[in-house]
């Protein structure tokens, strides 16, 4: 079957922000605690942070990370967790049900994404905290002034502000799970009231509101009506939550994740937009994707509430997927429709970086490697820069169970000024069917193929694991440029990135 892709030149999607490439640490099973940190690792650095698993973040082309949490953040103090090590205490962790030792907090996460050359996004605690401990945090974080709580920082070795731009109030308030759960008006004030108390300190603060934790929530739509009606003026970005789960659905849906999640961001678009028209607001609220990716969730909430009240665990493994070769092919999927919302999609954080449903796996003590969703995430985070455009797609069709027909090939095209380079990324979602592709890019000023790379898998169900992590890889694949058209074949589900000059 054939499809056509067509860009027009003079209407871009919007800029490409480099936050669009996030990530998250969620102080969450090995996430932190032989994750990115195990003082005593062989490649562990004076600081307890692996460099073997630095490296591979690098490699990642993260740029920014969202941290602590996630569920963990709305029990968090965060005073335990800086300060001298041996001084700070040992905690039940309620969220996943383990003992959070405190050996990691804050000053450790800045002197990781210094490091890492990453910027931090921090959340707070709006789950059993409020106005006072946000704004001391902030104060810790980035106090310039002599205060008690920013001459603690200075105490702990760290004399310069940290500088921190980006702050979520909250986590997923509206899931039944949280600790210090909310509805919507109760989070919406206390979101409020915490934003103006943080814009008091700094008023160039940029501050995301908590939206939906998912799709399906009850409560979608109004919770977000609900709180951007009252916080409009204060917050400039609503949050979404995206998890797809290949376990509740036929594989042709699951590789068409893309139809889902750009129903979701419409919607908050929507949503977002009509608060802004009934406030006669000229502002547009952008959205924060900040926690996404494929995930075996149910079976999670399988096991979640199982757990021996007596056993709580350090660094115990939580919901540690293995990913698959399909799975490689969604994550490039979900990219290539968080490209298409360049234009509100300002910021968002594949969930999460280490071991915790992600990209990096390490073994206690020993090897890191990349698992299949490593490759497009690392190949988009590097060629996919500047404007996104819309790639007008004519493709043949094939069917799924939740979506009925969609359209088999999914595309966007990106170019990036200043480099004169881009890029095209293209997924085939049919199983069974191959597609002859061919893309009129000259409008663009593209004159040339520099690479093209390939992940499709043999096996859609292969996994990377440390004895054997080259199972799924990107291969290089054929793609023919004549006079500004590019063609080329894709084989039934497979993920295609092409590098444009
Ligand atoms: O990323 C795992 C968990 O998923 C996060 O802690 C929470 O925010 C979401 O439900």
């Amino acid at each position: 079957a054939q499809a056509r892709i067509s860009v027009d030149p003079d209407r871009p999607i919007g800029e490409i922000h480099r936050r669009l490439y996030g990530s998250f640490v969620e102080h969450m099973g090995r996430c932190v605690y032989t994750g990115i940190f195990e003082p005593g690792h062989p490649a562990a650095d004076e600081h307890g942070l692996r460099q073997d698993v630095m490296e591979l973040v690098r490699e990642l082309g993260v740029t920014t990370v969202r941290y602590p949490g996630g569920n963990f953040v709305s029990n968090y103090r965060w005073e335990d967790g800086v300060g001298p090590v041996a001084e700070r205490p040992r905690r039940l962790e309620l969220a996943w049900h383990t003992t959070e030792p405190n050996t990691f907090g804050t000053d450790e996460f800045m002197e990781w994404c210094r490091q890492a050359d990453i910027e931090p996004m921090m959340a707070i605690n709006l789950g059993t905290r409020g106005e006072t401990e946000a704004v001391e945090l902030l104060d810790y974080v980035n106090g310039t002034a002599s205060t008690q709580v920013s001459d603690r920082r200075r105490a702990n070795g760290h004399p310069e502000p940290y500088g921190v731009r980006m702050w979520c109030l909250g986590n997923e308030m509206d899931g039944p799970w949280q600790v210090g759960h909310k509805n919507a008006e109760d989070y919406a004030y206390l979101a409020l009231s915490t934003a103006r108390a943080m814009r008091m300190v700094d008023s160039g603060l940029e501050l995301v509101a908590c939206g939906s934790a998912a799709w399906e929530m009850p409560t979608f739509g109004d919770w977000e009506r609900t709180v951007l009606d009252l916080a409009y003026d204060e917050v400039d970005y609503i949050s979404l939550h995206r998890y797809v789960d290949p376990g509740t659905q036929d594989r042709a849906s699951f590789l068409a994740a893309g139809v889902d999640l750009d129903r979701f961001i419409e919607g908050v678009i929507a949503t977002a937009d009509a608060v802004g028209a009934k406030h006669r607001s000229d502002k547009k609220i952008m959205l924060s994707v900040d926690e996404w990716n494929v995930w075996r969730l149910s079976e999670w909430t399988a096991i979640e509430g199982t757990f021996d009240p007596d056993d709580w665990p350090e660094a115990a493994p939580r919901i540690e997927d293995r990913y698959t070769g399909a799975d490689a092919l969604v994550v490039g999927g979900l990219l290539i429709s968080l490209l298409r919302h360049a234009d509100r999609v300002k910021a968002a954080a594949q969930a999460q970086l280490v071991n915790v449903i992600a990209p990096i796996m390490t073994e206690r003590g020993g090897r890191a490697w990349r698992q299949t969703i490593f490759h497009p995430f690392a190949i988009a985070s590097r060629i996919a820069r500047g404007r996104a455009y819309d790639a007008v797609v004519a493709s043949p069709r094939t069917p799924t169970e939740r979506f009925g027909e969609v359209d088999a090939l999914d595309a966007v095209v990106t170019w990036d000024e200043d480099s004169s380079t881009g890029s095209l990324l293209a997924l085939n979602r049919s199983l069974d069917e191959p597609v002859e592709l061919s893309a009129a890019l000259g409008g663009l000023g593209v004159s040339r193929v520099s690479g093209a790379r390939i992940i499709a898998p043999t096996d859609l169900d292969a996994v990377n694991t440390a004895d054997e992590p080259e199972a799924v890889v990107p291969v290089p694949h054929e793609v023919d440029l004549v006079d500004g058209l590019a063609t080329t074949v894709l084989p039934p589900a497979s993920w295609l990135a092409v590098e444009l000059a």
